[in-house]
């Protein structure tokens, strides 16, 4: 036995095909169950696409680099379950393109940070992270409050995300602009139509400036739904115990 083993230490290409041939037996081990099961993502009630000023908010929030210090995926481990809840199901990301799990945790996971606070938290949080959380490390993002959300080009915005599979009709397709002006003015004149196509989906000034809709009001939005999609009190894994 040990003789062969040095056999394969002395020749490094015959260590080489060896490496490679243990490797692609590991590989398919994984990847091929995959192709057999029925889904490899469960469908889960709730789970909706963004509405086009969370689209806005998620680019700010791509733009802005939160996700270096910020994940997005609540790990199936007592710790994590305790501190942010239900751990995260592949489905709640089904619409994020790009997905935003992160690698690096400088701050908590805000898988499920979606109603944790008020939107006035929020603003003072962003606006100014330690007159809300004294030792907090987080940069200051003030300048969101003074910046217009850039609404011309939410069109093309909501068209990539459908060539990506996510369902969104030809109307919110149509109405995207006008749509992510609308879920921040719920004085507006199109708050009304906003609700009709999408339905459930909270419509207020998310920045407490009613003048103007900020990259500020879109960021809250987009944060305050994220996680808030399944109800967990009524969710039962798609385990064969739970399917019997
Ligand atoms: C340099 C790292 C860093 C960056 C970049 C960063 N944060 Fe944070 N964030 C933190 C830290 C540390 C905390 C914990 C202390 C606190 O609450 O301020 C935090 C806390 C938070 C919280 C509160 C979470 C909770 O459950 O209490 C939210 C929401 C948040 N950040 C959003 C953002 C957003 C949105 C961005 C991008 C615009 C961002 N962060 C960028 C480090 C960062």
């Amino acid at each position: 036995m040990w003789s062969f083993h040095k056999w394969f230490e002395r020749h490094s290409l015959i260590l080489i095909v060896g490496i490679l041939l243990v490797v692609s037996i590991g590989g398919l081990v994984q990847i091929t169950p995959l192709f057999f099961i029925e889904s490899t993502i469960e469908r889960v009630d709730g789970v909706r696409p963004y509405t086009p000023l969370e689209l806005a908010g998620r680019r700010v929030y791509i733009r802005e680099g939160c996700y270096v210090c910020h994940s997005q995926m609540i790990r199936p481990l007592r710790d994590e379950v305790e501190r942010y809840g239900h751990y995260s199901l592949a489905a709640e990301s089904m619409y994020d393109h790009p997905f935003q799990w992160g690698s690096k945790r400088s701050g908590p996971d805000l898988a499920r940070v979606g109603g944790r606070y008020s939107d006035e938290w929020h603003r003072a949080h962003l606006v100014d992270p330690r007159s809300v959380v004294p030792e907090s490390v987080m940069p200051p993002y003030a300048f969101l409050a003074n910046a217009d959300v850039d609404a011309t080009q939410m069109d093309d915005h909501v068209r990539t995300n459908r060539l990506l599979n996510v369902p969104y009709t030809d109307e919110q397709l149509a109405n995207a602009e006008t749509d992510a002006l609308a879920q921040a003015q719920p004085m507006g004149e199109h708050a009304f139509d906003f609700e009709q196509r999408y339905p459930g989906v909270a419509v207020r000034d998310f920045d407490g400036n009613p003048e103007r809709v900020t990259e500020m009001d879109a960021l809250i939005a987009y944060l305050q739904m994220l996680g808030t999609g399944v109800d967990f009190n009524a969710y039962q894994a798609d385990t064969p115990e739970n399917r019997r």
